[in-house]
């Protein structure tokens, strides 16, 4: 009798591989940026949004220094956001409800974290700024691995995954 088979295909072509592997790492690298800066307003909160521009510009401080990195780096990573949502397929022309989270979240992050700057960082903000970052995390990833692995093309019967009622050795 033969083996169920699973065939897992990666259908897009390698240029579009490597644009998600990037968009990935920068995705990472926001979250990387946006700790030094959480770190930097907690260490040395500003006093006023004047004080905390010329910080992020003229400060001793690194972690003040490298805070506007965390704009850039998000910047970089909407990009990739709004290339997933151009590239996934719609289905009767509908795009699907986890694109438009993706994109809700996007605009709402960027608008929380301009709020963010504005408002010196309360604690409050801070927290959700982060809800909604990991919110997006697990959103970018899904739709990320939705786009290069678009399905999972099995037989007929159903996956074997294990076999517990086989004796050992068989
Ligand atoms: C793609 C959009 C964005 C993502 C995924 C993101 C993610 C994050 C993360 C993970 C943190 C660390 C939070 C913590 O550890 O407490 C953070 C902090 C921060 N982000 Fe963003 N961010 C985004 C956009 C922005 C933008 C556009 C700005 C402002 C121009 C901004 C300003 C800040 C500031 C000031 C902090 C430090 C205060 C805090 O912790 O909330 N972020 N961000």
């Amino acid at each position: 009798m033969s083996e169920p088979q699973r065939r897992v295909s990666l259908a897009r072509s390698q240029a579009e591989i490597v644009v998600v592997a990037f968009g990935l790492l920068e995705t990472v690298s926001v979250g990387i940026t946006g700790s030094v800066a959480a770190l930097g307003d907690t260490l040395f909160p500003a006093v006023s949004l004047r004080a905390s521009l010329i910080q992020d510009f003229s400060s001793e401080n690194i972690l003040l220094r490298l805070r506007f990195l965390h704009s850039m780096a998000a910047a970089t990573a909407a990009i990739y956001v709004l290339w997933i949502i151009l590239k996934t397929p719609k289905s009767n022309g509908r795009v699907s409800n986890q694109v438009v989270m993706l994109a809700g979240l996007l605009i709402s992050q960027i608008c929380l974290g301009i709020l963010n700057v504005l408002l010196l960082a309360p604690v409050g903000l801070q927290l959700v700024h982060l809800l909604v970052a990991e919110l997006s995390w697990v959103l970018v990833v899904i739709a990320s691995a939705t786009l290069l692995l678009p399905a999972v093309e099995s037989d007929s019967e159903p996956t074997l995954i294990a076999d517990f009622t086989a004796p050992f050795g068989e």
